[in-house]
This record gives C-alpha cells, structure tokens and sequence, in this order.
C-alpha cells in the first residue's frame, strides 16, 4: 500500500496526518454526523450483504443490518475498527482499484468516505462491478462549504476580509449535477441526490470548537495567508457566531449533505 499510482497521496494522507486528526477528533465526528447517519441506514434491509466504503473506524459498520464488509485504505483507523467491530470482516485496499467479489453486494454505502479518489468514474466503476443486478448504491457527501455551517463559518469570515479561495471548493461531490453526471458515465442509472440539512453538534462550547475549527489546515493556511491582524478579527467574528449557536449541551451548527442513491444500469 499504495499499490498502484492511484489515490496515492490521499492513501499517505490517511495512513497519516488525516488519520491522527480523524482519532483525535473521533467523537466529534460522530457527533457531527449523529443525525445524518440514520439517513443511509433506513436504505439498508436486513438480508442486505453489504459493502461500506470507506468504513474509517467502522462507526457506520457497526450500524448496518445484515452481513456487512468493511473497506478502507488506512491501516490506523481499520486497526481501531477492527478492535471496535468484532466479527466484521475489515478489507485494506482502494475502492477505486481494489478487486472486489463480482456481483458480490446487495448494497454498497459510504458514510464521506467516497469524496478523496482521483478518478472518480473509474472507482465508482469499480465498485459497479461488486453489484448485483439488483444491487444498490447509497452515500453521503457534504454540501458545498459555504451552506454547510462546519465549515461556513471560519470561511465566511475570512471570505470578508478577501482571504478565502475562490471558488471556496473544487469539490464534485458538492454539485448535485456533476454527481449525476459521475455516477451516470460509471454505469449506474435512478440517479437521486437529496439536500439533507440537520443539526450538528459541533463541540461542547466555543472554546472547543474554536480549537477545532483552527486546528484544520485549511483554517490553518488562511491564517498564515491573512496574516495576525485579520486573523485576530476573523476569531472574534467566529467565536461570536459559535456563541449565537450554543446551548446548554453544546455548539450546534447546521450541516448540510448530501444523500445520493443509484442502481446498476440495467444491462
Ligand atoms: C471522512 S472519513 C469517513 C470515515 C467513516 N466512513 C465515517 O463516517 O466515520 C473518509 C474515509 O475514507 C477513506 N478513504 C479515502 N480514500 C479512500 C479510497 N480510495 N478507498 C477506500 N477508502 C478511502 C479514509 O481512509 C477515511 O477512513
């Protein structure tokens, strides 16, 4: 690993800084994505075999009915899935290059696990080929960043001062269209992609998420490229808007996803 050229830094990114932030951060995330989840669990039945890409530490494997696989590239986090989901059988490899069992599934999910491939019609390609007939696929992505409030808010606030990309994201995965468009050249039909917006708590107060929020290296480059004065404004601008969303169990924002389900082309 890696084993071909494909995905190669994001395959060195998540056997390593990403995977250390994903630990640190773990219950975060999940609180993060608490209410989202139940979103891609109600499409699984019970005699479903499964496939979850992408499966990190098996937080959403653990929740799926039926005889489940999980795939994932990054040794640190399948060893903690491995250790949390005993008796789940936890394969390392590419999605996007890995030799699946053909027409092996009955459903294939990702709970943010399938945004980081290089070519993304040749992995969902893959993946096509590990349906049966009947099979379906279902994933989760995040919404474009700036209608998403996890990351919105520290963009915003750069963004006003002129320090923001533009355009913020070069993500497909954040347009419903270029989604379609993917899915459709690697082979699956019924495209659906549905906006999801639910409550997300963030951290447990604006300290917390504060720290969060600057410990990511994307608010961490902004920073630098800003420069102390900006930076400094930027953090009161953040800290009141996380103060206007905190309660008395936490910080919550709205996150906004996307829950994207297709089947196999009919032959
Ligand atoms: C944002 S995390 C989501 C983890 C998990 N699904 C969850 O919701 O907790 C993205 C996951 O995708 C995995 N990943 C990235 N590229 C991958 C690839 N090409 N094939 C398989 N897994 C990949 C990462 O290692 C990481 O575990």
């Amino acid at each position: 690993m890696p084993d071909s050229l494909a995905n190669r830094s994001e395959i060195e990114r998540w056997n390593g800084p990403a995977a250390q932030r994903w630990l640190a951060e773990r219950e975060r995330h999940a609180a993060i994505r608490h209410r989202l989840l139940p979103h891609l669990l109600a499409l699984s039945r019970p005699d479903d075999v499964v496939l979850d890409v992408g499966c990190g530490c098996g937080d959403l494997t653990r929740a799926l009915a039926g005889s489940v696989t999980g795939l994932d590239v990054s040794e640190p986090l399948l060893e903690v899935a491995r250790r949390s989901v005993p008796g789940v059988e936890f394969r390392r490899g590419d999605a996007q290059t890995y030799p699946l069992p053909p027409a092996a599934y009955d459903l294939i999910v990702s709970s943010f696990g399938v945004m980081f491939f290089d070519d993304p019609v040749a992995a969902f390609g893959n993946l096509r080929t590990a349906l049966r007939a009947s099979g379906r696929l279902a994933f989760l992505c995040w919404q474009d960043p700036l209608a998403n409030e996890i990351f919105a808010i520290p963009l915003r606030a750069f963004r006003r001062y002129g320090f923001a990309p533009d355009p913020i994201s070069r993500d497909s995965f954040a347009d419903p269209g270029a989604i379609s468009a993917m899915l459709a050249e690697a082979g699956f039909a019924e495209v659906q992609v549905d906006a999801l917006r639910e409550p997300a708590r963030l951290g447990s107060d604006v300290p917390d998420v504060m720290g969060y929020a600057f410990g990511s290296s994307q608010v961490r480059d902004l920073v630098a490229a800003a420069g102390p004065e900006v930076a400094a404004r930027v953090r009161a601008e953040m800290e009141a808007e996380f103060t206007a969303r905190t309660r008395p169990d936490g910080v919550w924002v709205e996150a906004a996803a996307y829950l994207v389900t297709a089947r196999l082309m009919p032959a």
